[in-house]
């Protein structure tokens, strides 16, 4: 069973994904080099505790995992997602992805943002606007009668068309009152007509991850962070949203 969300319900996880949306800007706004992922961490966990938030990710540990140490992903450059904000520096040129689930009176909102560190590479840029532009063709197909391929198959066409490639074992997911509400899988490639039916009240992360080189992932030693196994960037620009009558609304992005 998917839990389709009321409009009150889902006011709320958008007061969440205000909270969010904040944490991941404010804190993106003091990327630059030198900065040590784990000072990006502290500074969005002092943001999530003054706001009386809290953190699904601190803990989280699914079958197989390590309880996760922090309170945001910070993933640089060839880590996809999932990286643990540490001692990494950050350099000019770097691909900088602040991935923040937060938790607010109850409702939660995931939501990620690929940072370029000053002057990136052409093909740097190139990957970060499209794989931005992945993740609102995806948005696009979100709406009542269509299915998680529809949303699949545009974020896949847009980016191989680009020459790029789509993680395949990382999708988006049902949010609501939990982190990842099992029911709902959004992959980032697939067919159109294909998938589970969306209907309105469905609340979900849909959340492009897409590389340079080739799909394929590799998980570090640490059991979490996950990295391009060709060494190649990857990007990764993620927004909860609600179905409605009308499409999707997104409740990450602000407003
Ligand atoms: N936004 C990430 C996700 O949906 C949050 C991961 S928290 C972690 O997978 F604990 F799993 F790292
Ligand atoms: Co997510």
């Amino acid at each position: 069973m998917i839990d389709l969300k009321t409009p009150d319900e889902v006011a709320k996880m958008r007061q969440t994904g205000r909270l969010v949306h904040r944490v991941i800007h404010e804190t993106g706004k003091h990327i630059a080099a030198g900065i040590t992922t784990a000072e990006l961490e502290d500074i969005a966990v002092s943001i999530i505790s003054e706001a009386g938030g809290s953190s699904p990710c601190l803990g989280y540990a699914p079958y197989g995992h390590p309880p996760y140490p922090a309170w945001t992903c910070i993933s640089v450059n060839e880590e996809i997602v999932h990286a643990i904000p540490g001692p990494r520096i950050i350099k000019e040129g770097d691909l900088v992805t602040i991935d923040c689930c937060a938790e607010l009176n109850g409702w939660l909102a995931d939501s990620a943002f690929t940072f370029p560190v000053g002057k990136v590479s052409t093909q740097a840029a190139k990957l970060l606007k499209i794989t931005e532009e992945c993740l609102y063709k995806g948005i696009a197909q979100a709406k009542p009668g269509n299915r998680t391929g529809d949303i699949g198959y545009s974020v896949q066409k847009h980016a191989e068309t680009a020459g790029f490639s789509v993680v395949r074992e990382l999708n988006g997911h049902g949010v609501g009152r939990k982190m990842h509400e099992g029911e709902l899988h959004v992959p980032n490639f697939g067919y159109r007509g294909k998938g589970t039916v969306l209907k309105e009240g469905m609340t979900f992360a849909i959340e492009p991850m897409i590389n340079i080189g080739r799909e394929h992932i590799r998980t570090r030693a640490d059991g979490w962070t996950i990295v391009t196994r060709d060494g190649s960037l990857s990007a990764h620009f993620e927004h909860t949203v609600a179905i409605t009558r009308d499409g999707a609304e997104i409740l990450t992005n602000g407003e």
